[in-house]
């Protein structure tokens, strides 16, 4: 499966709170989901906003996933239109969690528990969920958590990153790539594929991943 982490970052790596990208990053996030089988998002980002993860035109399409993962099985149903719009989500879950989230979320998701990983759950099952779903390109969402999971079992390939001509300085401000310990040795390598200018001054980048060997 082909895995490509999607962000939007001031210089100094934050990714919120507020919105950080222009109208054409957003066009570009909606382009990329497009291009994608499915979408896959942290349960704080949820939490924080409302996302729906609408293609080009507000589209949702019947047969495209989107799916968020949640550790705790903490999470926001009443006000969010993702359970109320669109295809019903996929939440992963742990197996303590998956039974009485199941039963409150009824028919407005479909819930799937998944085995412990290094860093929380396994992003790894989470995948060959998805690949038995037939999905061949998953579009990882964010926010920083969930990006840390994926670069930490070595599942993604490709990223592409708006950088934004903005600095928070917010130490509390969410990063886009946050857990414990390095990525690498002392850092993830990536490789630079392309890099465009945006009308505001926005650097959309795109990296291939070092795999880890
Ligand atoms: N600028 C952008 O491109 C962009 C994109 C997305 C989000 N954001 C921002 O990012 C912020 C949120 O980022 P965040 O890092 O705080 O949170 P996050 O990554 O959105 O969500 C973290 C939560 O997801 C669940 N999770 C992630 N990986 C897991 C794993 N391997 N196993 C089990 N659970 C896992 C856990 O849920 P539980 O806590 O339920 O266990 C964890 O607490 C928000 O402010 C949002 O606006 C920005």
């Amino acid at each position: 499966m082909q895995v490509t982490v999607i962000a939007a970052s001031t210089l100094c790596g934050r990714i919120g709170p507020g919105l950080i990208g222009s109208p054409q990053d957003r066009a570009l996030l909606e382009q990329a989901r497009a291009r994608t089988d499915a979408s896959l998002m942290g349960a704080e980002t949820l939490r924080r906003w409302d996302p729906e993860m609408r293609g080009p035109g507000g589209v949702l399409p019947a047969g495209r996933i989107r799916a968020i993962i949640s550790g705790s099985g903490s999470l926001p149903v009443r006000g969010k239109k993702l359970f109320s719009s669109g295809p019903p989500p996929l939440v992963f879950t742990s197996a303590v969690a998956a039974e009485s989230l199941a039963r409150s979320l009824g028919d407005l998701a479909r819930v799937v528990a998944l085995p412990r990983g290094p860093g929380g759950l396994s992003l790894a099952a989470a995948l060959d969920h998805l690949a038995g779903l037939g999905v061949e390109n998953l579009l990882v969402e964010g926010g920083g958590r969930l990006n840390y999971s994926c670069f930490q079992e070595g599942l993604v390939d490709e990223l592409l990153i708006t950088l934004a001509p903005k600095l928070s300085g917010d130490e509390g401000a969410p990063l886009f790539c946050a857990g414990r310990g390095g990525l690498g040795d002392p850092f993830l390598g990536l490789e630079l594929v392309s890099c465009e200018v945006g009308g505001s001054g926005e650097l959309f980048v795109r990296y291939r991943v070092r795999k880890k060997e």
